[in-house]
């Protein structure tokens, strides 16, 4: 085949608008790969090159920055001192920086900033994972099928949006709804940390396990988590923070057997707070 194609038979074609065809049925919207590229990352060395000397890398730019009691240290990411979480001191502010960063690879490929949904002062704030297409189009976190579960949620105890806050780990859309990667997740933290230290809630909802991998971190995982208390600390606030982990609406929505679970935990949320933080 030429570069354009132009000595492929009919079959050929066909078959490949099939192939074309199907992975949209299956919800391919964006003509990238599964696994996000490191663009950071040293090129492959050609065989006829001489090695290079090693270079030392800001380690800011690929893994979790610093997070010392006080403030967030993510300022070497960018060089726009208006992109520093640790420098917003209004939610406003932190909007602003989020839209000026650029050192996130999924904002080049999301539609827009899905920064948060709720009350700038509210007492319980829901984290999830990362807006899916719903999100992505409109602009704001859990306004899809999980959105529409998690307001159901919230509803049978007596929550909705407009008393919480709703946030997602990393605010923009990941190509094709995959998991944020390692590398994403950190870059965006410090914007998380400055969001909650901001909003200042008593409490904290972990939806699922990316939320729990980015604010517990370790190694136990949601099944094993959820349901219980424990006390985070975050950047920018004095004293822990009470978290309760839960599962996430989309994994409920694929599992309905878990709800029975997630009710024991809204109603250990009920108990906890809900009177009393709402
Ligand atoms: N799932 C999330 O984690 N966040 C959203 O905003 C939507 C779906």
């Amino acid at each position: 085949m030429d570069a354009q194609g132009g000595n492929m038979t009919g079959d050929t074609r066909a078959a490949l608008l099939a192939a074309l065809a199907l992975q949209a049925e299956w919800g391919a919207d964006e003509a990238l790969l599964e696994t996000p590229a490191d663009h950071a990352a040293a090129p492959p060395r050609r065989r006829d090159m001489p090695a290079a000397a090693p270079r030392t890398i800001a380690p800011s730019a690929t893994s979790l920055p610093p997070a010392p009691p006080g403030g967030d240290q993510n300022a070497d990411q960018n060089s726009d001192p208006g992109a520093d979480p640790s420098a917003a001191t209004t939610l406003a502010a932190l909007r602003d920086a989020l839209e000026r960063f650029d050192h996130c690879a999924l904002k080049r490929t999301a539609t827009q900033l899905v920064f948060a949904d709720g009350a700038a002062d509210a007492r319980i704030m829901f984290i999830g994972e990362a807006p899916g297409a719903e999100e992505d189009r409109i602009g704001r976190p859990f306004v899809g099928p999980a959105g529409q579960l998690l307001d159901r949620m919230m509803e049978s105890i007596g929550l909705d949006r407009g008393k919480v806050r709703i946030v997602n780990v990393v605010p923009w859309r990941p190509p094709g709804n995959r998991t944020p990667s390692d590398t994403e997740i950190s870059q965006c933290l410090p914007f998380l940390h400055r969001h909650i230290a901001l909003v200042r809630p008593a409490r904290l909802v972990l939806l699922g396990a990316v939320a729990v991998r980015a604010l517990i971190g370790g190694k136990d995982g949601i099944t094993r988590l959820r349901g219980k208390w424990r006390e985070i600390e975050i950047p920018g606030m004095e004293g822990g923070l009470r978290v309760l982990p839960t599962y996430h609406p989309a994994f409920l929505l694929r599992q309905p057997d878990a709800k029975r679970l997630a009710w024991t935990d809204l109603l250990e949320l009920r108990r906890e707070c809900v009177e009393s933080c709402a």
